[in-house]
């Protein structure tokens, strides 16, 4: 099968180029790298780095031109701005990117006949949920910018489907971990800050009292589920939870990765605020950021229910979270040792 990923220098997307890729699918890959990185597209028996294309999922033209010269099967469109500041701080970029950008590889699908397009959705499209697990036809509506040019960008791959009777799934990934995720930009996702922070012996700080849970889902078990998806040609729009349906929270996280690395450090835990003192630009102008939109994002709970993947498509997440962060911690060492 041909397949295209966008997204592809990414952390997700990478991996999941090199799985097809292992499988025997002939992958493309794309990215504008932006938040990609080169390192991530070598691996022990393949390098991506020469065959990679760099583009930007808003160059209509480029798109286009991709989707027009290759017989694309199936697109895995991973590609977006999925830092939550980053989002808040440059709303319209995010806009453009995680809403424009995926409306330009829709209609990209839709006139050059690609059967299945798969979505990089998010499960903090349920970030003002109260009532767990959250279910994917019943949650609250999101707030912020991120989550709701995801629930924006999954709108308009419905609008896809049910006019054009093209088959597309968004699928809702809980927090992802495993080997490659980014534990070297600023603002790491919480798994890889915490490792990187131990394997140099700092003490991380954490913006939280420590007791929120979240839930997660491990790169394999994630990819074991995309590609299933992807045999799903049936037209239509579903939406599908991605998730381990296990919440822990920061402090049971941190407990399991201090004993797997054999440390002993104690954390130090501020005020949420002073994560988001980082981005400037959400306290200029007339309207800052509300305190309580803060907190709300810093101490929301989330738990997705993972039935329909499991019923519909005969998935089960097979690692546990104590091997996947060991895991994660090989990588991050293997990584850090040769920076
Ligand atoms: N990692 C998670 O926990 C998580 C959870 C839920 C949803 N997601 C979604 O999954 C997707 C992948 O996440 P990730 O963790 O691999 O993030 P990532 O930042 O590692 O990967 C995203 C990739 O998209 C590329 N990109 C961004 N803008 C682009 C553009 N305009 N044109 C072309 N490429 C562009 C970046 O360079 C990067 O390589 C994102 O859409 C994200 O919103 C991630």
């Amino acid at each position: 099968m041909n397949v295209l990923i966008t997204g592809a220098a990414g952390f997700i997307g990478s991996q999941i180029a090199y799985r097809l890729w292992k499988e025997g699918h002939e992958v493309l890959l794309l990215d504008n790298f932006s938040y990609g990185r080169e390192d991530n597209l070598v691996f022990p028996d393949v390098d991506f780095r020469s065959r990679i294309l760099r583009i930007d999922i808003r160059d209509r033209k480029a798109i286009n031109e991709v989707c027009s010269q290759h017989a694309i099967e199936c697109i895995y469109h991973i590609a977006g701005i999925a830092p939550l500041p980053d989002c808040q701080s440059a709303p319209a970029e995010a806009v453009e990117v995680n809403v424009t950008g995926t409306v330009t590889i829709l209609e990209a699908a839709r006139t050059y006949g690609i059967p299945k397009i798969v979505f990089a959705s998010t499960t903090a499209l349920y970030e003002n949920d109260v009532m767990f697990p959250s279910h994917e036809a019943r949650f609250e509506l999101p707030t912020l910018i991120y989550p709701n040019t995801k629930y924006a960008a999954e709108r308009f791959c419905q609008s896809y489907a049910d006019t054009y009777g093209m088959s597309i799934s968004a699928l809702r990934f809980a927090n992802v971990y495993g080997p490659h995720i980014d534990c070297l930009r600023k603002q790491p996702p919480f798994v890889a800050y915490m490792i990187r922070e131990l394997w140099y012996d700092r003490i991380p700080t954490f913006y939280s009292n420590g007791t929120q849970s979240r839930d997660y889902i491990y790169i394999d078990d994630l990819i074991d589920l995309a590609l299933k998806v992807a045999e799903n040609k049936a037209p239509g729009f579903e939406a599908v939870n991605v998730s381990a349906h296990q919440s822990y929270s920061v402090n049971e996280l941190y407990g399991i990765v201090c004993e797997v690395m054999g440390k002993n450090i104690v954390p130090v835990f501020e005020n949420p605020e002073k994560y988001w003192a980082k981005y400037p630009a959400l306290y200029e102008g007339a309207y800052p950021i509300t305190q309580k939109i803060l907190d709300h994002e810093v101490n929301k709970k989330t738990l997705c229910d993972n039935t329909y993947a499991r019923e519909k498509y005969g998935w089960e997440p097979q690692v546990d979270i104590r091997s996947g962060l060991a895991r994660v911690v090989a990588y991050v060492d293997t990584l850090l040792s040769t920076q």
